[in-house]
């Protein structure tokens, strides 16, 4: 059966001061198609789609949206949900002092008399709780639940809204492979209906295992639109970065020396549950120019584990010795005195302010060794500036935009460049390429080794286990809190790291 056309988005483009983020784009969706979008970080993916959601009203841009043949002029979201649109934003915009049912309905509340009925929100919630697979009830407050939690709740959110089309804008970034899956499992079925799905991801794993078409787009232009079958992901790969990529991860040993920390019985207790801990009696040395990764299930302890170290969480019991002293370390402060530093996965929890220039987000935990007597040496501050900018590839028209102006996975780049300002001798990595493209990706791997032949010995907390394998000298697998294992590069494999993770390599 031919499918029908849906969508089409044509000639559109749409400039920001200095930008030229969409360049007369063409763009179709079908009924009933799962429709992939890949590009690389800041090619315009999240730009195109909040057109299409009315996020960017009609008089900023150009170009013409039509829904079934006929066009739409949306000035606000609210029009683009009336036209059967539904989209899910890559920075999840949560209501966290709300129930899971608020959020929900947001601003869609039931009334009777006047008054909101709970009850009926409520039960009605419900529904659409089980729906996603969450597990927590209606009147839980949304800052209780974890970030993969509430990505569920706001998938519900738009399926209230009964979409014939389907935004969802890197909706598995924060979720677990099973999370992902019941999220696949919901996309299907809604395909089934007739409803196309859109999907923003930079995980061609799941492109190939669910999409049925695939767009590519490259500097804000359309680079080619395929059915699966037409395609291949080293061929995707290269019409996203307009090159051929050869080797994906670039790692080479460096020379690996003395023992630079020591982690020993470090407990940390659950943040919920009584009488558990999620960290329990973890001791582990790192040496110089060693990438130790760590992995194990969303759960295990992992971030638990650094965040510790850094001095971000309390411990229950644990000391530290780094270059064979013992420090205390009870806030990050002490942390980075003491040559820590953490990049952690969620942005937008700490690490960066939307508000500052790139330049100051890069510049802000670095101010003291840039400082002379209390002044900020602007030149060389500057200049590093510009040197990690460039390095990583940021896409932006200079240091002084900001921050908020760039697209997710740029932003990701600036927390890296921030902590990298800093010189660490330790640096810890929690999940460093979550929501960054193949390109980028790989110019991190890069980074990474020219750092540990530096000198500087690595910690990446990593769920994508081929990355861990290739970039760790050595991974330790963290089950339920504990050590489960730990694993020399050469005897590291899928199978040895998940079995440890799940527990059936102690038994
Ligand atoms: N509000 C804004 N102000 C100025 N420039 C912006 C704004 N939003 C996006 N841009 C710029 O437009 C371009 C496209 O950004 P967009 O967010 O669409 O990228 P993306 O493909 O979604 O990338 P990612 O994979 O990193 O999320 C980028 O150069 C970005 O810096
Ligand atoms: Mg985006």
């Amino acid at each position: 059966m031919e499918k029908q056309i849906i969508m089409q988005m044509k000639h559109i483009t749409k400039r920001f001061p200095g930008v030229l983020a969409l360049d007369d784009v063409n763009f179709e969706a079908y009924a009933g198609e799962i429709l992939a979008l890949c590009g690389e970080n800041g090619a315009g993916k999240s730009t195109l789609m909040k057109i299409l959601s009315g996020s960017y009203p009609r008089s900023a841009y150009e170009g013409k949206i039509l829904i079934e043949g006929k066009e739409c002029r949306f000035t606000d979201t609210e029009k683009s949900e009336r036209a059967g649109i539904a989209m899910i934003y890559q920075e999840i915009s949560m209501h966290l002092d709300e129930t899971v049912a608020e959020n929900i309905f947001m601003g869609r509340w039931k009334k009777k008399k006047g008054i909101i009925d709970w009850k009926w929100m409520n039960q009605e919630a419900q529904e659409y709780i089980a729906m996603v697979g969450l597990r927590a009830r209606p009147q839980e407050l949304l800052r209780n639940l974890s970030t993969s939690q509430q990505q569920l709740v706001a998938i519900a959110r738009a399926l209230t809204k009964n979409p014939r089309i389907l935004v969802l804008d890197e909706p598995t970034s924060p979720l677990t492979i099973q999370e992902s899956d019941k999220l696949f499992s919901i996309l299907h079925r809604l395909k089934k209906k007739g409803i196309a799905c859109i999907l923003i991801t930079h995980k061609l794993g799941e492109v190939f295992a669910n999409a049925d078409r695939v767009v590519v787009m490259r500097d804000g232009r359309t680079i080619s639109a395929s059915r699966m079958e037409e395609t291949s992901e080293d061929k995707i790969v290269s019409e996203m970065v307009g090159r051929k990529m050869e080797s994906y991860y670039p790692k080479e040993t460096a020379p690996i020396k003395e023992v630079v920390m020591e982690v020993k019985n470090v407990t940390v207790a659950h943040p919920y549950a009584a009488n558990k801990n999620i960290v329990e009696d973890v001791s582990f040395s790192l040496r110089k120019g060693e990438i130790l990764g760590i992995g194990g299930l969303v759960g295990a302890g992992r971030s638990e584990l650094v965040d510790a170290v850094f001095g971000k969480i309390r411990k229950n019991s644990g000391e530290l010795f780094v270059d064979g002293r013992k420090v205390t370390i009870k806030s990050p402060a002490d942390a980075i005195r003491a040559g820590i530093a953490l990049v952690t996965e969620d942005r937008k929890t700490d690490g960066i302010v939307g508000g500052l220039s790139i330049r100051h987000n890069i510049a802000l935990a670095s101010l003291r060794e840039l400082s002379g007597y209390g002044i900020m040496k602007g030149k060389k501050e500057k200049a590093k500036v510009e040197e990690l900018f460039s390095r990583m590839g940021i896409k932006a028209p200079g240091t002084e935009v900001l921050l908020q102006q760039l697209s997710g996975g740029n932003q990701q780049k600036v927390v890296l460049c921030k902590w990298l300002m800093r010189k660490p001798k330790i640096l810890i990595l929690d999940e460093p390429t979550r929501g960054i493209d193949v390109g980028a990706k790989a110019e991190i791997y890069k980074i990474m080794v020219s750092l540990a032949k530096e000198g500087i010995a690595i910690i990446m907390i990593s769920s994508e286990l081929p990355e861990l394998i290739s970039m760790s000298d050595r991974v330790l697998v963290l089950a339920e809190g504990k050590l489960a294992g730990e694993l020399a590069r050469e005897e590291c494999t899928q199978e040895k790291i998940m079995m440890y993770a799940t527990n059936i390599g102690n038994q």
